[in-house]
């Protein structure tokens, strides 16, 4: 019995929870940046490797998961295809590109989705934060990331199947 309870209060927070609205969700395809190359030179990636990262194309799919409050966002492109199954607020582990394990946390807070990134073995210094909104006629999903007071843009084109 208070087990049930238990499940219940839990299920009850997450639909309490603010839940990312219907509009971010789809497949949305890379059409341009702003400040990229910057943003990554400011980061210490060198030149050859700024100009792969800037052709490569990208495509970020964000669904809704299979109970309430869960969600899908994946990371497709040529050279991995990245998957996240996550619950807001509810940090998991999850690998980036290059295979190393970051805490991360996905929030919805003011229109805006933001996914948090730190890294177990050094929180403070490779932490990076990624925030999502949505274009006013719902087309485009704008990524936002701001390192060392260099902020960037990406923006996504909502494709249609
Ligand atoms: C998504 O893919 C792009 C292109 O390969 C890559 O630069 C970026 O780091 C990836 N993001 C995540 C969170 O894996």
């Amino acid at each position: 019995m208070r087990a049930i309870g238990l499940v219940l209060f839990f299920c009850a927070v997450y639909i309490m929870a603010d839940p990312i609205p219907d509009r971010f969700f789809g497949r949305f395809k890379i059409d341009r940046s702003e400040n990229f190359d910057e943003f990554l030179s400011g980061k210490g990636v060198g030149f050859f490797a700024r100009q792969i990262i800037k052709l490569a194309s990208v495509t970020k799919e964000l669904t809704k998961g299979s109970y309430p409050g869960s969600y899908t966002l994946e990371n497709l492109s040529w050279k991995k295809n990245v998957r996240y199954d996550f619950l807001l607020g509810e940090p998991f582990s999850g690998e980036a590109l290059d295979s190393t394990e970051f805490e991360i946390t996905f929030t919805f807070e003011d229109g805006e989705v933001t996914e948090h990134h730190a890294r177990h073995d050094n929180p403070d210094i490779t932490t990076e934060t990624y925030h999502y909104t949505m274009s006013a006629d719902n087309k485009e999903l704008i990524m936002k990331m701001t390192n060392n007071g260099i902020t960037c843009k990406r923006y996504f084109k909502r494709q249609h199947s």
